[in-house]
């Protein structure tokens, strides 16, 4: 059988525990190559989501990976967020860590990202997982990559469900409703992962014990940074908590797992309250061509078996 070239990620983020959790998935996939990580702002300031990006290449053996720092706050607005009492003040859960060798790449995150799409037409999947700053300041400056791009795969928004963030926006585009608005309309093959398929998907104690038997530096890593995460979801009433930024590597890696529908996407920018809300116009009232492909849906046992085998390396 032929064998498919790996898919090949910038991956934009805010390690975080459950980003840390999504790029150590893509490491163990072979579907995927990373290229390069870029960081944000959110979970954690972004000079401490670049040193957790780093300590991520080095554990997984990749201090090659160039990761490049990207913006420090939202495009228009202070930043608010309170994502460290969700991922602990320094994003992995308060576990403690050595600092990571090696430095940033010299260029900021949009940089790297439009170098890295226009020299490679075609081949970059971009995979956001955090606020949407950095890929809007970098298609504002390079509308080009809007044709170069393979696809963008993000992890984001609530169509059909509540917020997360506020009654009816997803953290990610609350943290940045300007730059989200710039991103669902630069026009290119957007997916979007949001809390529709991630919150139907939860990683529980005794799946997190499942893991944690494997001992290997993934799991042991995992291991050391989740029960943070775990108590804050217990104090909302959950069993486990809920899967967010590795869904949308699940969806990269295999698109099978997921019911998706085209629609055309609002983002919410000025209203107060409902500001980073994602609106679907599912009954096309407003005449537009869709501009996503929403998942709705996922088939979570399928997906959890796949993430436990890539990081215990057990086909259970
Ligand atoms: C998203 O917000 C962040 O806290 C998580 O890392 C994830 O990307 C979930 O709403
Ligand atoms: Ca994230």
């Amino acid at each position: 059988m032929a064998q498919t070239r790996p898919k090949r990620l910038i991956i934009d983020t805010d390690p975080g525990v459950d980003d840390s959790m999504a790029i150590l998935f893509a490491f163990r996939s072979p579907e995927v190559r990373i290229e390069g990580l870029t960081t944000i702002f959110g979970n954690v300031g972004v000079e401490q989501t670049t040193r957790n990006a780093l300590r991520l290449v080095e554990l997984a053996g990749h201090p090659e990976i160039p990761v490049a720092m990207g913006a420090p706050k939202p495009l228009t607005r202070p930043f608010t967020g309170k994502g460290w009492e969700v991922h602990g003040r320094n994003g992995l859960g308060e576990a403690e860590f050595p600092e990571p060798e090696g430095q940033p790449d010299s260029r900021r995150a949009a940089n790297f990202i439009i170098d890295t799409i226009m020299a490679n037409p075609g081949e970059i999947t971009l995979v956001p997982l955090g606020p949407l700053t950095n890929v809007a300041l970098a298609v504002s400056v390079e509308p080009r990559i809007v044709e170069n791009v393979r696809e963008v795969v993000l992890m984001g928004g609530a169509a059909n469900v509540a917020g997360n963030a506020s009654p009816v926006a997803e953290a990610n585009i609350r943290n940045d409703p300007e730059s989200a608005h710039i991103v669902f309309h630069a026009g290119w093959p957007l997916t979007m992962v949001g809390l529709d398929v991630t919150e139907k998907t939860m990683m529980t104690p005794d799946y997190l014990d499942q893991l944690r038997a494997a001992n290997n530096p993934f799991t042991d890593f995992i291991s050391a940074i989740t029960p943070h995460y775990l108590n804050f979801s217990k104090r909302l009433g959950l069993n486990g908590f809920p899967v967010h930024d590795s869904s949308a590597l699940a969806y990269v890696i295999d698109p099978s797992l997921f019911d998706c529908r085209p629609a055309y996407v609002e983002v919410e920018t000025r209203s107060e309250h409902y500001s980073g809300n994602t609106v679907p116009d599912w009954r096309g009232q407003r005449g537009q061509e869709p501009n996503v492909n929403v998942c709705v849906d996922v088939d979570s046992d399928r997906f959890l078996a796949l993430y436990r085998e890539r990081l215990t390396g057990v086909n259970a």
